[in-house]
């Protein structure tokens, strides 16, 4: 049997930043912001909702979503690159915090690739029976790294949460197929100093050549035509990168996912919290085979062919 994803959830800080907000703060506009990214505004967590704050929010809502018992959790992973302090983990933080006294925690720093890193792990240690669910958490709180001077990033990025639990499902359901990787040598391109710097072109054209890529290549190693696709969750990063990946595919406008405009680039959570959208407003239904893809700091690059349900 397949692991597959049996429970989701998602966190947004309420307070939401409007282009229009940023015009008055920096030397931009709301114009420039859409029509070169897709963002009309994102969310911005307050002074006292952590990363952690917004992790355990969304694991909540997943366990309630799955119906399991925290209990039986046998390991927690956090994808993120903002975590409240380097230790412990954001994954031991919020084990305590949802009583899941028996798994074990830890987080991964794959950035945007993150949930992706995250859902792969899960499904080796569910499919060679060592456990019988997983949390993996994507979440970010990215605007406490934001250089707010900075016009080139300050206006691209959000903070929330999604979350997965992971687990065993019907034959022929669940994850397919995955590719990861990773490029170290375009670590210079997207890095944290103090504050997130971003050479923007080099890290555009990798992510249009990645994500069409590994898009295609899942589907192959999951024995499947373009066709076959049902639906497109890619890295919510800039809606152009996301229709290049879409034409490659074949896909029409309905059957890609598009939170971006509402929450901006949120990183490791764009993924969970545009899933849980999806199947929330029925765009993904059972059955259908969805193709997640992101690409991030590292550079990283992660996709994954699942067929929905449990
Ligand atoms: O999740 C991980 C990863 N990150 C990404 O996926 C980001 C990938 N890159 C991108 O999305 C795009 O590179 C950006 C949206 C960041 C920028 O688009 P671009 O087509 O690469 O534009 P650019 O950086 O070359 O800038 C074009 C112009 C420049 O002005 P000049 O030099 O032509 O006069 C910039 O100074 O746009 C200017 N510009 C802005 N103008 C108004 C840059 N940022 C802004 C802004 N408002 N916020």
């Amino acid at each position: 049997m397949n692991a597959g994803i049996i429970g989701i959830g998602r966190s947004l800080p309420e307070q939401k930043l409007t282009n229009f907000d940023l015009e008055k703060r920096m030397d931009t506009s709301d114009e420039w912001i859409r029509t070169m990214t897709g963002i009309q505004e994102r969310r911005i967590a307050s002074d006292e909702e952590n990363t952690s704050h917004m992790a355990k929010k969304a694991a909540e809502k997943a366990i309630a979503d799955a119906g399991i018992d925290p209990a039986d959790i046998g390991l927690i992973l956090v994808a993120t690159v903002t975590p409240d302090q380097p230790f412990p983990s954001m994954a031991c933080v919020i084990q305590q915090q949802i009583g899941a006294v028996n798994a074990a925690a830890m987080d991964i720093s794959a950035a945007c690739a993150g949930f992706m890193y995250g859902l792969v792990t899960a499904k080796q240690f569910i499919e060679s029976d060592v456990y019988k669910y997983i949390l993996v958490v994507g979440v970010e709180k990215l605007s406490k790294i934001t250089n707010w001077e900075d016009r080139n990033t300050a206006v691209l990025f959000g903070d929330g949460a999604g979350a997965a639990i992971v687990g065993k499902v019907q034959e022929g359901r669940g994850i397919l197929s995955f590719e990861l990787g990773a490029d170290g040598t375009g670590g210079k391109h997207l890095y944290q100093d103090k504050h997130l710097v971003m050479n923007g072109r080099e890290v555009f054209k990798f992510a249009v050549r990645q994500m069409g890529e590994s898009a295609e290549n899942v589907i192959q190693k999951a024995g499947l035509e373009k066709e076959d696709i049902d639906f497109l969750i890619p890295h919510q990063a800039n809606i152009r990168i996301m229709e290049s990946s879409r034409e490659r595919l074949g896909l029409p406008v309905d059957k890609m996912s598009k939170t971006i405009h509402k929450y901006g680039n949120t990183s490791a959570a764009s993924i969970p919290i545009s899933l849980v959208e999806d199947v929330e407003e029925g765009r993904i239904k059972e059955d259908d085979v969805v193709v997640m893809v992101g690409f991030g700091g590292g550079l990283t690059w992660g996709a994954i062919a699942m067929r929905w349900g449990k």
